[in-house]
């Protein structure tokens, strides 16, 4: 089977309540660092740490609905998409979450 089509590997984040509203929780592993976002109505979204434009650490964003603001040049990126928000370009990879009861888990690449 192509590692695509492999089921992901859920990777515990922690408890809903340990990721900030309105901010993120980083985890590496061995393909990079990931961002796990909360929205203000409890939306979790997971992005590749690293902003389109220069590789700014969207952690350490500033989250606008389900958007993030890169807190190196204020790009807007989408939590959903991981796609900059025009005029900008550019997309960032993004991961599927889940939440079991309260524990948010991210599906990491095989
Ligand atoms: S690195 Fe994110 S806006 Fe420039």
């Amino acid at each position: 089977m192509p590692a695509s089509e492999a089921a992901p590997q859920w990777q515990r984040v922690g408890l809903l309540n340990e990721i900030p509203r309105m901010g993120a929780k980083t985890l590496t592993h061995p393909g990079g660092r990931v961002a796990v976002f909360r929205t203000a109505d409890d939306q979790v979204f997971a992005l590749d740490d690293a902003c389109p434009h220069r590789g700014g650490p969207l952690s350490q964003g500033i989250v606008s609905g389900c958007r993030v603001y890169c807190p190196l040049h204020d790009w807007c990126i989408e939590l959903q998409s991981g796609e900059a928000v025009a005029p900008d370009e550019g997309q960032t990879g993004t991961l599927a979450t889940r939440v079991d009861g309260d524990v948010v888990f991210v599906a990491l690449p095989i």
